[in-house]
């Protein structure tokens, strides 16, 4: 039997509150939880709701993992993705940045900056949570297709769907080619994965991700073999 548990909602506040929801539930009781996050346009309202709801503090205790970021751009740069993990997930919780495992786009070894994210998956047990977003190419990350499961944290050359869509994060400046990643066997390793789904732009990808075909052209497909899956669809994803 399938993993997966799946709720449609409707588009917006419906969407950000049951998000928040899945989330304050997979940590809630779990105080020092190892959680990878996303960052993209879905999953902003739910943080926020997130920080909003949470009693202060409970989230602080939180070991909180990047999920990816481009190569070559400073952490200060708009573009950075740890900047916007900073500010939409670590600060309004409350987690110390400091405590944060941060994927260096600027390392001079970006492999050996990849295995030390590994190696700080592994002294943590693995992770309990991964909360993560759909591409529309359905890349999880930037485990850009073909990925298989056993894809490890790395630097990968973006894909022109991943370049079209995150130009729209930041028009007025170009998107890195390449980015670093965690590894879909690390996500997929997660205890518990969180999906969040959400806008007629993902129609297309969400039901061969979710009902089609498992495969390595869609890393999002090796979902369905996980044994715990918590997927948020919006109305206008799942009936478009
Ligand atoms: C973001 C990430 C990506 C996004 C995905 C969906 O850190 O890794 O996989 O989750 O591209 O992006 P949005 O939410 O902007 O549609």
């Amino acid at each position: 039997m399938s993993g997966l548990r799946l709720t449609v909602t409707d588009r917006g506040e419906d969407f950000d509150a049951t998000g928040a929801a899945v989330i304050a539930e997979a940590i809630a009781g779990a105080p020092g939880a190892a959680i990878v996050v996303a960052t993209g346009r879905t999953p902003m309202g739910a943080y926020a709701r997130l920080a909003r709801d949470l009693p202060a503090r409970s989230a602080s205790g939180l070991r909180v993992f990047q999920l990816d970021e481009y190569v070559g751009v400073t952490p200060d740069d708009p573009r950075s993705l740890a900047g916007w993990t900073r500010r939409s997930f670590v600060d309004p919780l409350g987690v110390d940045p400091d405590t944060v495992v941060w994927l260096d786009g600027l390392a001079e070894d970006l492999a050996a900056a990849c295995r030390a994210y590994d190696d700080a998956v592994a002294a943590i047990g693995g992770l309990d949570l991964a909360v993560l977003g759909l591409g529309p190419n359905g890349h999880l990350g930037f485990n850009e297709p073909p990925s298989d499961p056993s894809s490890g944290t790395r630097e990968v050359p973006l894909s022109d769907a991943s370049i079209a869509s995150n130009a729209a994060y930041r028009p007025e400046l170009p998107v890195p080619r390449s980015a670093l990643t965690a590894g879909l066997d690390v996500l997929l390793a997660a205890r518990r994965v969180v999906l969040l789904v959400s806008g007629a732009g993902k129609a297309a990808i969400v039901h061969p991700a979710l009902e089609g075909p498992v495969t390595p052209e869609v890393p999002a497909s090796f979902l369905q073999r996980h044994p715990d899956v918590v997927v948020v669809v919006d109305r206008d994803a799942w009936e478009s």
